[in-house]
């Protein structure tokens, strides 16, 4: 299941899947979306891979979604719904290690996971809005109740970055660790999880999330049918064509 964009190891029941596309701070095309929710497929229903670990390559964790991949995609962003319907509803733990850039989906994945760790690197930001996008991951309703209103409308509808310090104490993330350090802590938490009673295990997991468990997939499909209709905008376009142009975009025409 390991491609060259993603890498798939397994060890000591902790299925370690790591983001490589460092050369583009792994911003995610819809092939690793793909390669991401098929390892999670195979996982989910091998007893010998207990917990999943992601961690990014090179100098981020990821800057979400790839945007010249988006663009060309004219709204059909299946694979990205794939992928999100996925660790939404994940069944086994989920721990991510992060540092530097985690961008749009490399921050609202962070809210479907059961553990994460920073580095002081670590920037979290989802600028959705200034993309002329909307919240997708269930962020819409899950970064209000983390959060609070005002501190997610910082980040869904200004587009502030947290540093690794803010994400912690916002709940974001577990705690900060040091960079040489960040891996290694991700990794023996994910492997003593592995270590727990599985049934047990799935069930606590299940039990915590699924008290809003329904409200959690009803906003996803909801923001899905929003993102894919905002995608294909003139605002978007602007938005993403300004990105490739390494330009500001210019909202001032739109109403
Ligand atoms: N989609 C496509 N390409 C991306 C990307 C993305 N989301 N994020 C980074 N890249 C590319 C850059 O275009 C650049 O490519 P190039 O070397 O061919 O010019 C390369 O990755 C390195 O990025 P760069 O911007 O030079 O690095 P940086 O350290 O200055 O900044 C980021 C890193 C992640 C902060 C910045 O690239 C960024 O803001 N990216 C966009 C994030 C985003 O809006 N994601 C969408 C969320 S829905």
């Amino acid at each position: 299941m390991s491609t060259d964009l993603v890498r798939a190891t397994v060890t000591d029941g902790v299925l370690h899947l790591q983001l490589n596309r460092p050369d583009k701070k792994n911003a995610l095309t819809r092939a690793m979306y793909t390669a991401l929710a098929d390892a999670l497929d195979a996982a989910r229903v091998d007893p010998a891979q207990r917990v999943v670990l992601f961690s990014g390559a090179g100098s981020a964790f990821s800057a979400g979604n790839d945007i010249a991949d988006f663009a060309a995609s004219r709204g059909r962003v299946d694979e990205v719904a794939r992928f999100i319907g996925l660790i939404v509803d994940y069944p086994k733990p989920l721990v991510a290690a992060v540092h530097g850039a985690a961008i749009g989906l490399g921050t609202t994945m962070l809210l479907h996971c059961d553990l994460a760790w920073a580095a002081p690197s670590a920037r979290f930001k989802t600028p959705f809005v200034d993309l002329g996008l909307v919240p997708e991951a269930g962020s819409s309703l899950l970064m209000p109740r983390a959060f609070g209103y005002v501190r997610a409308a910082q980040m869904l509808l200004l587009g502030d970055t947290l540093d690794a310090d803010t994400a912690a104490a916002w709940g974001l993330v577990n705690g900060v660790v040091p960079e040489a350090d960040l891996l290694a802590v991700a990794t023996a938490a994910a492997r003593k999880l592995a270590t727990r009673a599985p049934a047990a295990l799935r069930a606590a997991k299940a039990l915590m999330r699924g008290n809003i468990r329904a409200e959690v997939l009803a906003a996803v499909q909801v923001e899905g049918d929003r993102f894919k209709e905002h995608l294909t905008s003139p605002e978007a376009m602007e938005a993403l064509t300004a990105f490739m142009q390494k330009r500001a975009p210019d909202f001032s025409r739109f109403e």
